[in-house]
């Protein structure tokens, strides 16, 4: 920590097309705990963050919903607000990357980068779709991989065999915007020359701001060897356009670190503060962004260069995370551990979350496993069991025998005073990012306030009129204990400690007020602060993030994992199973699906009968191959509306996935429109 007192905070930009789930909320709740403990140190804090605006996927999504690029990320920066205020994060601002601030830090920047020489130009081969008239990320491409020759593989890499390739590599490439074969096209990029900042990056590495895994990743790529970094699209593209060109426009990864920026341009602009007392390079203001593992490379090359290269001040701490793990596993959508941080609001306060992360998050970048019923037993046992009743066991006897007034002496100035002198190493290990090694140590002294109370036993005392002091000095000390603990967990449980605050009758938010105990004071009634939350809430939750995915298989049905990783559904009855009519059908016709990645579309005859069936077997099929087999159909399903037409019933396959999907085919003797027993 340096001795700067101005602190501007970020969190990586949520990207506008795409729910918040319980993924982000780590990063917005490891950095707004930061941010809160800070503040309550005294120190003046920007806790900013947007919504990440601009490029392709976001234009097509919004042209899919048939509304303007603009619209559209409005809307979900609505949406993503209100989750996040939902969850108690405290930025100062989030706005969105597609503003006027934004778009002038932007040119500036480039303007700099360029003055300066770190711009080049250079013509490159891409692939375009003709029939969209747009040139083709990678991840817009499919083809067979030109390595291993495994089909339906994305244009940059091949999850069969895990290589890497250009996009012109591959082989049959199509489109998956339009489905058309996309053609090579020549185009002018622009590029920043990441070379010349290799001596500054390697300065700035060695400055210690880092954690060893992030020094230990830019070694390595230092080693590969820094290639320029390529910062234009062509048209179409959401985003703003590169000056003094046509038809350019600025990568997304460009303005989106920008961003950060543009947002503290606004907030200073509404404040009547200059920005340039924040981002001078020779500002006494320190610089923090909290972000996860998979984009290290854009934060610690791409953004301090940038910085260092149009004259402004660089990132003094780049803070990376690792990813959350729900039971242990990847979050699953047919599990239902693939929560979106909306259907949790609708089931939990947001505290419980963040005191679970709070208490499993360390300063390494290693992935968090939110062990769900390790969730309920822990802020059950933790903020219920030990914090909250330290103030429940107290108060009834200072509300009822003593009018809710707190003794003018304590009865044990010596716990107190120990509780007083663990205030630094807590708020060290908080700002260190230890948040787990600083919640063991408060959980300690939870449980010394607890004895403390459980030796007195005022339940006791109360009853010989003698000891009446005792007892009104005992409880007082409890509750006095109950603040300081709660002052230290402010940042991490906001909503409790804003009901705590009501019942102890003053603010928790300053660290600095704990060294002297409340004395002589009254507080109010005690009400609950938090509940104990249960297994079947968790349940309903679970099963309230599977239907999210059922919504999503209306539009594009999925093969489930296997089954291993995937639970068997809850028992039907053998009624239930005899409903299912299963009949032998005849592929007379399989084509593909204009913009479908994972259907085929089948034509299947059941003995006279036909049926339209979309069928999610495309990675393992080619329709030229499937037509004239046999295979067994769910005949009786009732139809469903796809985004593609109509499905009438489903053909069974099975298998783990891929290439790796097969229809049943029953025996050569198998009639189409035979019952299969
Ligand atoms: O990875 C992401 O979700 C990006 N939207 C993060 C951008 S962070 C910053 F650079 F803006
Ligand atoms: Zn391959």
């Amino acid at each position: 920590m340096t001795d700067q007192n101005k602190l501007f905070i970020t969190s990586a930009l949520p990207y506008a097309n795409g729910a918040l789930h319980l993924g982000h909320m780590l990063e917005h709740t490891q950095s707004d705990i930061w941010a809160r403990v800070n503040r309550s140190l005294g120190r003046e804090v920007r806790f900013l963050c947007a919504e990440d605006a601009h490029g392709a996927p976001i234009m097509l999504r919004a042209e899919k919903e048939g509304v303007s690029p603009e619209e559209f990320v409005e809307g979900t920066r609505k949406e993503h607000w209100h989750v996040l205020q939902g969850f108690n994060i405290s930025y100062d601002h989030y706005h969105t990357t597609h503003s006027k601030e934004n778009q002038f830090m932007v040119n500036k920047i480039y303007n700099r980068l360029k003055a300066n020489g770190h711009i080049e130009t250079k013509v490159v081969e891409q692939l375009f779709d003709p029939e969209k008239k747009m040139f083709l990320a990678d991840r817009f491409i499919k083809g067979e991989c030109p390595k291993c020759g495994a089909e339906d593989q994305y244009g940059d890499n091949c999850e069969v065999c895990a290589a890497t390739y250009n996009a012109t590599d591959v082989i049959n490439p199509r489109s998956v915007i339009s489905g058309a074969t996309p053609v090579i096209k020549e185009s002018l990029h622009y590029f920043v020359n990441l070379k010349n900042f290799e001596d500054m990056l390697q300065d700035w590495m060695n400055k210690g701001a880092l954690q060893d895994q992030v020094i230990n990743k830019l070694k390595e790529w230092f080693e590969a060897g820094l290639q320029s970094w390529d910062i234009s699209r062509d048209s179409p593209y959401f985003g703003f356009k590169i000056p003094d060109t046509e038809d350019k426009y600025f990568y997304v990864w460009l303005d989106a670190p920008v961003g950060y920026l543009g947002c503290l341009k606004y907030v200073c602009e509404q404040n009547g503060e200059d920005l340039e007392d924040w981002i001078a390079p020779d500002a006494s203001t320190e610089m923090v962004h909290f972000v996860g593992k998979d984009i290290l490379y854009f934060h610690s090359l791409f953004w301090p260069a940038m910085l260092h290269g149009s004259g402004i001040k660089v990132p003094d701490s780049v803070f990376v995370h690792g990813f959350v793990t729900v039971n242990g596993k990847k979050m699953s959508k047919s599990r239902g551990t693939f929560i979106n941080a909306s259907t949790y609001l609708k089931y939990f306060q947001p505290d419980y979350l963040r005191y679970y992360y709070a208490a499993k998050l360390s300063d390494k970048i290693v992935d968090l496993d939110l062990n769900l019923e390790d969730f309920v037993t822990k802020v059950n046992s933790d903020l219920v069991g030990k914090i909250v009743n330290i103030a429940s066991r107290c108060a009834g006897f200072i509300n009822k025998k003593f009018a809710g007034k707190l003794s003018s002496e304590l009865h044990n100035p010596e716990l107190y005073q120990q509780f007083v002198d663990s205030s630094t190493e807590i708020s060290d290990l908080f700002i260190a990012r230890k948040y787990s090694a600083a919640i063991r140590i408060i959980m300690a002294l939870a449980d010394n306030a607890n004895q403390y109370i459980s030796d007195m036993a005022p339940w006791q005392a109360i009853k010989d009129e003698g000891r009446q002091l005792e007892v009104h000095q005992v409880c007082s000390s409890g509750i006095n204990l109950f603040r300081i603990l709660i002052t230290w967990l402010a940042p991490v449980v906001p909503d409790t400690a804003k009901k705590a605050a009501a019942f102890l009758n003053t603010e928790l938010n300053d660290w600095n007020s704990i060294q002297l105990p409340l004395l002589n004071h009254e507080i109010n009634k005690f009400k609950p602060l938090i509940t104990r939350i249960e297994m079947k809430t968790v349940d309903l939750m679970i099963e309230d993030s599977k239907e999210d995915l059922q919504s999503l298989d209306e539009q594009q049905p999925e093969l489930t994992g296997p089954l291993t990783d995937d639970p068997i559904s809850a028992e039907i009855n053998f009624d239930d199973f005899a409903k299912i009519d299963l009949r032998v059908v005849k592929i007379i016709d399989a084509q593909h699906v204009k913009g479908a990645d994972k259907l085929l579309q089948l034509t299947l005859d059941l003995g006279g009968l036909q049926k339209n069936v979309f069928a999610g077997i495309k990675s393992a099929y080619k329709p030229e191959d499937l037509i004239g087999k046999n295979t067994v159909m769910v005949a009786n399903l009732a139809p469903r509306k796809m985004r593609f037409g109509l499905s009438e019933g489903m053909v069974l396959s099975a298998g783990p996935g891929a290439k790796d999907i097969y229809i049943l085919e029953p025996n050569d003797g198998a009639q189409p429109g035979m019952r299969v027993k």
